[in-house]
């Protein structure tokens, strides 16, 4: 099938690249025409494990091109609204501008029984406006909304094997006739068992952001418990373990630490709540501000940890700082809990050096005043305290009699609760983490 993706950023290139790899001719449309060369050049314009070897493999097969005229979208049966919606500046609520300039350029160039189907996530009543505008352009052609639950870090996996299908369509024969398209779009991942809800509009809008939220609760509820721990002694990773054991609740998602970041789980909290506020249901969502508020703190006990084990004050200390992408597996620092941190620190006067595998340069642009170095050991050199803000597997693996030779002082603050504490206490170090003592 003929399908175009509007928005080529960590989810329509993604998406592009795996729907051409499912045997669909892709064209992927984005307004920046320097990641639309890289794309079309076969590279992935930002980290991304697997999406390099995808973009190679479907690219040898002339199913993907890339593209900034929106005009190329022309003969595609399916249009894929991918594109970001970030917080508004100093607003809770999202901003739509990017859905809405995607869709009004998409307009004149909409066929009679073209399918419109947004990915992006965005407040529910987008889907219903859009389907509104749309209908008043091209009368035959239908919205559906399809939300995406990629983790970036799992990306093309996620994307290729989805654990869930959802699919929002308006009642009546144009939504059937949507949903058969649709089923034809996504006839591998279908074929394999993957399940599929389909529902109205509405709810296929509130799937995402329901889901977002829920996770975002889930991480804050385990912080919480942390906080506890922290004033009683208890370790938060052994509670986590004893109450994951119930099927009902899960282990996953449960690890306490620095609390969550990205582009995604912060700001749709911020928009469901504004939404809600919107619709006069914002008591329904006021639990979300204490999610947030909760995950907010975290970032202040780090920097007061790393306080208590610099003996009371952090002016003048060198820190280093492990980590600057807001998960490991990613160069993402998109409201960047370590970044965060570390931006804090330097702010109250220490001298902060960073290190990050794959985000350094986003980083550099987005905090331009920190200092930065390229491996876990240059940052360290002569530190008085390491702080490890995001758990990529090479901090993991540290050995802490090794690094204890290049550090001023073998303190460390471990943010992610990743680190055997006995074996960097038996090494020598003061060992500190959020939730365990
Ligand atoms: C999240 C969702 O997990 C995806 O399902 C969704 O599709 C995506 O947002 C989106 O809306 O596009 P992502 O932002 O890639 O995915 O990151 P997560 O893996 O959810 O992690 C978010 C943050 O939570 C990270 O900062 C991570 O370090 C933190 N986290 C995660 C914890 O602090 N504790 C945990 O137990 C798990």
């Amino acid at each position: 099938m003929r399908m175009s993706v509007i928005g080529c950023g960590y989810l329509g290139a993604v998406h592009a690249a795996a729907m051409a790899e499912l045997g669909h001719e892709v064209v992927g449309v984005d307004v920046d025409a320097q990641k639309v060369a890289l794309l079309a050049a076969g590279q992935a314009p930002f980290f991304e494990p697997g999406l390099p070897e995808l973009l190679t493999e479907v690219g040898a097969t002339g199913r993907l091109t890339f593209t900034t005229d929106m005009a190329a979208v022309q003969g595609a049966a399916v249009h894929f609204i991918c594109v970001g919606t970030p917080q508004k500046r100093g607003e809770y609520a999202a901003d739509l501008a990017y859905v809405d300039g995607a869709v009004e350029s998409l307009l004149p160039y909409l066929s009679p029984g073209d399918v419109v189907a947004g990915k992006s996530t965005v407040p529910v009543g987008t889907a219903e406006r859009i389907a509104e505008q749309v209908a008043a352009a091209q009368p035959e052609a239908t919205v559906v909304w399809n939300p995406e639950f990629l983790r970036e870090g799992f990306a093309v996996q996620d994307t290729l094997h989805p654990d869930r299908i959802v699919l929002g369509v308006p009642a009546g024969p144009d939504g059937e006739r949507a949903t058969a398209i649709m089923d034809e779009v996504y006839a591998a991942p279908l074929a394999d068992d993957t399940p599929q809800v389909i529902t109205d509009l509405a709810t296929a809008q509130l799937v995402k952001v329901a889901a977002n939220s829920f996770l975002a609760t889930k991480i804050s509820f385990i912080n919480a418990m942390a906080e506890l721990c922290e004033a009683t002694g208890a370790d938060v990773t052994r509670l986590a373990d004893a109450i994951g054991f119930d099927a009902r609740i899960g282990r996953r998602f449960l690890n306490a630490g620095l609390g969550f970041g990205g582009g995604c789980l912060p700001k749709d909290i911020r928009a469901f709540m504004a939404r809600a506020g919107e619709l006069g249901a914002d008591q329904a969502l006021s639990f979300l501000k204490e999610v947030d508020a909760i995950n907010m703190r975290r970032r202040v006990r780090m920097v007061d940890l790393a306080r208590e084990v610099c003996d009371g004050s952090i002016v003048g200390k060198k820190i280093a700082v492990l980590g600057a992408a807001f998960k490991p597996d990613s160069d993402d620092v998109r409201d960047s809990p370590a970044l965060s941190v570390a931006a804090q620190m330097g702010l109250q006067g220490a001298r902060v050096v960073v290190t990050d595998p794959q985000a350094v340069a986003n980083a550099r642009r987005a905090w331009p005043d920190l200092r930065y170095a390229a491996t876990p050991e240059e940052a360290a050199a002569g530190a008085d305290v390491v702080v490890l803000a995001t758990e990529w597997r090479q901090y993991r693996d540290l050995d802490p009699e090794a690094f204890g030779e290049i550090v001023g002082h073998k303190r460390i603050v471990d943010g992610r609760n990743v680190l055997d504490p006995a074996a960097w206490r038996a090494a020598g170090w003061t060992y500190r983490a959020l939730g365990r003592h």
